[in-house]
């Protein structure tokens, strides 16, 4: 059984005698609800640190919608089974009076990279997410840490932030891991209804169609309409939004002799989706 711990004296004392033994640590930070993509970081921290930590941990603080935080799925006994089939050396699942205790007023806030397409749409999300995640950081001395490139904005938030903040950690980017369909896998998934999930491929399938159209000599705007068109056609309820953006900075990029990004956000059954490819 791999040991689950509630509070940061727990981990910390466990993660310093791993320390001392002389063993690297790596830590794979989850809301829960665990499917394959966050295994596929799991079995990557496993194969390239002495020992790993997953942490599950819905975050209030990134939920600028109480209603998508109550309905968040929650998954517990689960997710340590799966964790299990890894296996990880620890869970930690901390109740969130002790991630913010009474009288707790830092944030971590990132400025650039974090404030179009995610940042726009879910105003507070990335103040969240960096918050947490340097407290995750810190809490379990993690030498790595590994995320997918489904939330590529977000991977891009948390390299600034480490760099920013100099904290001693490596960020590892995980490819993002889909469907046979090609849907990106996501917790969210699950909430999507039976023509839902059917019609939800077609997210990936129009950016991936619009990508090769630019790399073919399409202009990006003609293109970024047509995968929109596509998606609305399918069923999907509103697109917020396509874009084609530099992958580092996430500004808006015409340059094709830098690396770029198509990334999209949209919302399907009551749920939104979000996916992103390399153009
Ligand atoms: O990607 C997620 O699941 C969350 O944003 C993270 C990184 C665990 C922080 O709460």
């Amino acid at each position: 059984m791999i040991p689950i711990l509630r509070t940061v004296a727990e981990v910390r004392a466990l993660a310093r005698g791993w320390k001392q033994a002389g063993d690297s640590i790596g830590v794979v930070p989850t809301m829960g609800a665990l499917h394959d993509g966050h295994l596929s970081l799991a079995r990557r921290a496993r194969a390239e640190c002495g020992r790993v930590i997953t942490t599950i941990f819905v975050n209030p603080k990134q939920f600028n919608n109480p209603e998508d935080l109550k309905k968040y799925p929650r998954s517990e006994e689960a997710d340590a089974a799966l964790l299990g089939t890894v296996p990880v050396d620890a869970i930690f699942a901390p109740e969130p009076e002790e991630v913010y205790p009474e009288g707790f007023i830092t944030t971590v806030s990132v400025g650039g990279v974090a404030e179009p397409l995610e940042g726009r749409m879910r105003p507070g999300h990335f103040d969240g997410v960096a918050t947490v995640v340097t407290k995750l950081f810190g809490m379990t001395l993690a030498d790595r840490g590994y995320f997918g490139q489904k939330d590529w904005q977000q991977l891009q938030v948390v390299l600034r932030l480490t760099r920013d903040l100099n904290l001693p950690i490596e960020i590892v980017g995980c490819e993002t891991i889909r469907e046979g369909d090609g849907l990106a896998m996501s917790s969210r998934n699950v909430r999507l209804t039976a023509a839902g999930r059917r019609k939800a491929p077609v997210l990936y399938a129009a950016i991936t169609a619009a990508a090769d159209d630019i790399r073919a000599g399409q202009s990006d705007r003609m293109a970024i309409r047509e995968a929109a068109e596509a998606m609305r056609h399918a069923g999907f309820d509103r697109v917020e939004y396509i874009e084609l953006r530099d992958a580092a900075t996430l500004m808006p990029s015409d340059d094709p002799a830098r690396p770029r990004r198509m990334l999209a956000a949209a919302w399907l059954d009551g749920v939104r989706l979000i996916d992103n490819i390399p153009v």
